[in-house]
Parts: structure tokens; C-alpha cells; sequence
């Protein structure tokens, strides 16, 4: 299977559609979010988008359907080249797909040995062997303590360097060869992980892109219009919880010459929404996914 939607029903839901409206899946993947969405269009219309060329591969045979592959960060310029200005509801299930991680050759995952490569958009020019092989110490410290969440990003980096010094580092493998010392054994897996998470979002520069989707979706939505974003690991929900709470990235509430709130959107759940046990124990990869829902006022 391609992807196996995380929150589908509680996204949908969340979205409040009205089928006569337009709406953006920013993030097709294998199509599981927007077959729902189509579910509940009448003469609505749905724009997808995704950067991922074999997205292309599952892309449903409906005219309502308009599939865009390129980055969601140019998201507003192409709706406005569409004729859309504003839409009804806008929808992101952000990150790789289950999809990317089982294809070894993508180098997504440290369970195979491949090229360290980790691009989405198979046509961007930054590939993880890069960063790798050429970013500064510093540098490489910075990402694995910002986008892995790590501590000890010192030693880490330090055996990273030593190790590119004697030979370039091309393969997974070689990398988490390197790395093994980091880490005991028992927590061998998490660790990897969080190198591996904090590579590709590096790689395919998802915090900034996700600024960018925020920002425009805020533009695009009609009065009313719903927002409903799904994150999976705490560096993109921080962004996305700040956003919908003041409309800007630091979190603190801009207040007018009377002292009243000024926020773009109002938050619908206040509490994070997040997979049943029952959803968790059938799609093991939903474990972190947390759901939030706003509406532009
Ligand atoms: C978690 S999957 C989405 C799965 C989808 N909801 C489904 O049910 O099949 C995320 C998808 O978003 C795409 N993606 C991630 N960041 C993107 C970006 N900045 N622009 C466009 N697509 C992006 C990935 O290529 C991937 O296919």
C-alpha cells in the first residue's frame, strides 16, 4: 500500500465541507485524504499538490480534481493562476509518506541500505549526502539539536567529521555504521530515527515550507474557511500551534489600540487531536500524528 491516511475521519470532519466549495489537499501522497474529500464534494473542486513524482501514479480519474506536483510553498500562486483566490478549506498531512520510508531507494530509512538521498522532489538540487559530507560542524550540530531534538549533537557530529574525513560518506549504512557508538543498544532505533528525521527535514527544508503554506493558507481561506493540519513530530506542531493561535510563528497574540486580540484564526479544538488506540494498534506510523483544526474569522 502507498499510504494508509493518518485521522482521516477527525481531518475530514474538521474541515466542515460544503460540497459546492473548493478545497486544497496540500499533500496528495497516495490520494487517502482527497478520496474523502471528493466523497463529500458535489460541484466542488479539489486542487492537490505534491512534490513527489510517483504521487503522480495514484492521481483518481475525477474532473473535480486538479493535481498540481510542485512544493505547497507556491501553493497561493497557483491557485491564482487557477481563477482561485479564495477557497473553502484547506487541508495538510504533513511529511513523508508510508510510501517513501518503504522505498529503499529513496534513502528515507535507516532499516536499508541505499544512497542517502531523501528528497521528496526527486528534482531538488540538496540531497542528505550533502549535508552530510559538506555542512560545517557547527552547522550539522544546530540541525540535530533543532529538527532530531538530541542533545549530545557534539560527540555525534564529532564521529560524523572524523569519519568524512577519511572517506566520503555516501550510504545509509555507512552513516549509521558511525553513528552506533552514539547510543546503547536499547535505544539504538529512536536515536536513528531522530538523525534520520532531522536530515530530511533539512533536506527538503520543511519548516520553512511549512511558514510559507501557513502563511498563505491564512490569505487564501474565505471567512469561515477551515484549516486542518497534521503533524508528526513536536518542531512542526509548535509551528502549527503558535500559527493558529496568534497568526504568527513566535506564539504571542498581537493586541490592537483597545487591547483586543487580534487573531487571524480561531482554534476549534482546543485540545490537540491525536489516533485512537484502535487507529495506533492497525497503523503503527499514526502513533504521532496530532490533528489541529482552525477557522479563519
Ligand atoms: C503523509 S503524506 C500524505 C498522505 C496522504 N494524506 C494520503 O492519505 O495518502 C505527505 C505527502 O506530502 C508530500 N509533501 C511533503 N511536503 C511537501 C511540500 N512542501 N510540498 C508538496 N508536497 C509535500 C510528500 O511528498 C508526501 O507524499
Amino acid at each position: 500500500m502507498y499510504h494508509q491516511p493518518v485521522l482521516l475521519k477527525e481531518s475530514i470532519e474538521g474541515l466542515q465541507i460544503n460540497p459546492e466549495g473548493i478545497y486544497v489537499d496540500a499533500t496528495y501522497g497516495g490520494g487517502g485524504h482527497s478520496k474523502k474529500i471528493l466523497e463529500k464534494l458535489g460541484n466542488g473542486k479539489l486542487i492537490a499538490f505534491d512534490q513527489d513524482e510517483d504521487a503522480q501514479e495514484h492521481i483518481m480519474d475525477d474532473s473535480r480534481l486538479i493535481f498540481i506536483k510542485h512544493n505547497f510553498r507556491y501553493m497561493k500562486n497557483f491557485l491564482k493562476y487557477l481563477g482561485y483566490e479564495q477557497v473553502d478549506g484547506v487541508l495538510a498531512d504533513l511529511g513523508v509518506s508510508s510510501h517513501h520510508l518503504d522505498a529503499p531507494e529513496r534513502g528515507f530509512s535507516f532499516r536499508f541500505d541505499a544512497p542517502l538521498d531523501m528528497r521528496m522532489d526527486q528534482r531538488a538540487p540538496l540531497r542528505a549526502v550533502d549535508v552530510i559530507n559538506e555542512y560545517n560542524p557547527s552547522r550539522l550540530q544546530e540541525m540535530f539539536r533543532e529538527y532530531g531534538e538530541l542533545r549530545k549533537t557534539r560527540s555525534i557530529v564529532d564521529a560524523i567529521v572524523e569519519a568524512r574525513e577519511q572517506q566520503y560518506i555516501e550510504s545509509t549504512f555507512q552513516l549509521t555504521g558511525i553513528l552506533k557508538s552514539q547510543t546503547p543498544v536499547k535505544y539504538r532505533n529512536k536515536f536513528l530515527a531522530r538523525i534520520f528525521q532531522a536530515l530530511r527535514i533539512e533536506v527538503n527544508r520543511e519548516v520553512e515550507n511549512l511558514k510559507y503554506f501557513l502563511g498563505q493558507s491564512n490569505e487564501i481561506l474565505k471567512k469561515q474557511g477551515r484549516l486542518a493540519v497534521i503533524s508528526y513530530h513536536s518542531v512542526e506542531d509548535r509551528v502549527v500551534k503558535n500559527f493558529m493561535k496568534t497568526g504568527n510563528f513566535e506564539g504571542e497574540v498581537a493586541k490592537d489600540f483597545y487591547g483586543h486580540e487580534q487573531t487571524p484564526l480561531r482554534v476549534i479544538n482546543k485540545k490537540v487531536i491525536t489516533p485512537s488506540h484502535r487507529e495506533i494498534q492497525s497503523n503503527n506510523r499514526a502513533r504521532s500524528a496530532k490533528l489541529r483544526i482552525a477557522e479563519k474569522q
